[in-house]
């Protein structure tokens, strides 16, 4: 059973601070897309806590950011000693972690494509766009970019203009330089019976087109040089809703872009650092990259730092001189500590393995979910990056306002599941805002696993009764 009405479930405390919240601060993130929007107080592990000490499982870890759990005591020991030894230093100057992270993120992208290159640091995600933006301009010429519907790279203007979302431009005039969007093979709703490999084929007949004949806007039939500089893809679409390519896709699209001289730049800013069971996860689809951005889960949570990896031939010192781009907050020391914590911690054990097990069990229980409630219209994921999407009884339409009651159930929290008492963190995305998106700790136990699925399981029952 639940209680239903979720002020009982608030201390005075969070009461008083909501008062304050609703006078100061303003409404323009995402907080007030929860009715009732909650005030935590401690994290651990899978868990956050309120100021009740009531326990929430967070199956979306600030979407992807803390991949490794809360309060990781190795990253955690890694920031308290950068704060003794040397926590602050402009980032003109050199310090040893900065150095020492470039060169493990570009290890692993020698291991993982078989590429040389080299690490360019800021600090949030959309920045990194930007600073790709910039090394693709600089490279081609040219300010076109390729981006997919449902993709999504940030809210900068410069990564708005690439975000397929006009929602998230409308309200800010004119962008001149926004992106041509291509349909991504999101087999669910692409129209061919849920046939991956149909669905992949019109997907790329769909880019295919562009190049058809000199009248399409797309290119020069003389030179065979496109008008874009690049094409910026998520290998598994994160805010679009944990969308899962067909196989051959990607190599199929970087082919194209290849022969029409559009670099391939490869977002993992959330399906990055082992979420879907690859550091990186393009490397499942056998495609090498021009440049890979990267942020989130570098740093586990803590000190943000976000950055690229380019081809040497892309950012050497000759093309990409001192100065090219900057940030203040950039490479921070307690962010690079941090992150070197985190790649420490990636090597120490076979993520790849853990978390492919760990995603096979959580989906083969989103499965059976599926086949209890007809609402479930779909289940998929890749590693641990999953997806659970409402749909109405027919298991098609979306359903947006079952999704939004079960977040908030989720919230309210006090789900009690027999063994104990719990809410679920969860989070909204695709493109009918229909999908749970389901994003646990790579540590999450098999027993964390259960009690989540139990958790959806009630909460499915009562949204539906609503
Ligand atoms: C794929 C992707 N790219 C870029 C960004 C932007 O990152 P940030 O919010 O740190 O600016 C996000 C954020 O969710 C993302 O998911």
């Amino acid at each position: 059973m639940r209680k239903d009405d979720s002020s009982a479930l608030r201390s005075d405390e969070s009461a008083r601070l909501l008062e304050k919240e609703k006078i100061f601060c303003s409404y323009g993130d995402t907080v007030h897309y929860a009715l009732h929007p909650k005030i935590f107080e401690r994290c651990e592990g899978s868990y956050l806590y309120d100021d009740r000490g009531a326990k929430y499982l967070d199956l979306q870890m600030w979407y992807s950011t803390v991949n490794l759990g809360y309060a990781h005591p190795k990253i955690n020991a890694a920031l308290h000693a950068q704060i003794d030894r040397l926590p602050q230093l402009a980032c003109q100057y050199l310090h040893r972690e900065k150095i020492e992270l470039a060169e493990k993120l570009c290890e692993s992208v020698q291991r993982g494509f078989g590429l040389k290159g080299r690490v360019h640091f800021n600090v949030g995600g959309a920045q990194a766009i930007e600073d790709a933006l910039k090394v693709v301009r600089m490279t081609t010429k040219r300010q076109r970019m390729l981006a997919f519907q449902g993709g999504y790279h940030g809210r900068t203007l410069a990564a708005s203009a690439i975000t397929s979302s006009y929602r998230y431009r409308e309200p800010f005039g004119e962008f001149a330089d926004r992106a041509h969007f291509l349909p991504f093979p999101y087999t669910f709703r692409a129209g061919y019976g849920g046939d991956p490999q149909r669905t992949e084929d019109a997907c790329i007949a769909e880019f295919e087109k562009l190049f058809e004949h000199e009248c399409t806007g797309a290119w020069n039939s003389k030179t065979g040089h496109s008008e874009f500089g690049a094409f910026f893809v998520e290998a598994v679409q994160g805010t679009g809703g944990y969308n899962v390519p067909p196989k051959g896709y990607f190599k199929r699209l970087a082919a194209i872009c290849r022969e029409r001289g559009i670099l391939f730049v490869d977002d993992e800013v959330q399906m990055g650092f082992y979420r879907t069971g690859k550091m990186w996860a393009m490397e499942h689809f056998d495609v090498q990259p021009d440049i890979i951005v990267f942020g989130k889960s570098l740093t586990n949570g803590l000190n943000p730092i976000s950055g690229i990896w380019a081809r040497e031939e892309l950012i050497n010192p000759r093309v990409f001189g001192p100065g090219s781009t900057h940030s203040t907050y950039a490479s921070n020391p307690l962010g690079t500590a941090t992150g070197l914590a985190v790649m420490r911690v990636f090597e120490g054990e076979d993520y790849e393995a853990k978390v492919m097990e760990k995603g096979r069990y959580f989906l083969g229980g989103l499965k059976s979910l599926q086949s209890k409630h007809a609402q479930i219209g779909n289940v998929d994921g890749l590693g641990l990056a999953l997806r659970m999407e409402m749909c109405e009884t027919d298991g098609k339409t979306p359903n947006r306002q079952l999704a939004d009651r079960m977040f908030q159930i989720g919230l309210d929290g006090g789900l009690d599941l027999g063994s104990g008492t719990v809410g679920l963190v969860l989070n909204i995305g695709g493109y009918y805002k229909n999908v749970i998106t389901i994003v646990p700790s790579l540590e999450i136990t098999h027993k964390e696993i259960d009690q989540g699925l139990h958790a959806l399981d009630m909460i499915v029952s009562i949204a539906t009764r609503a």
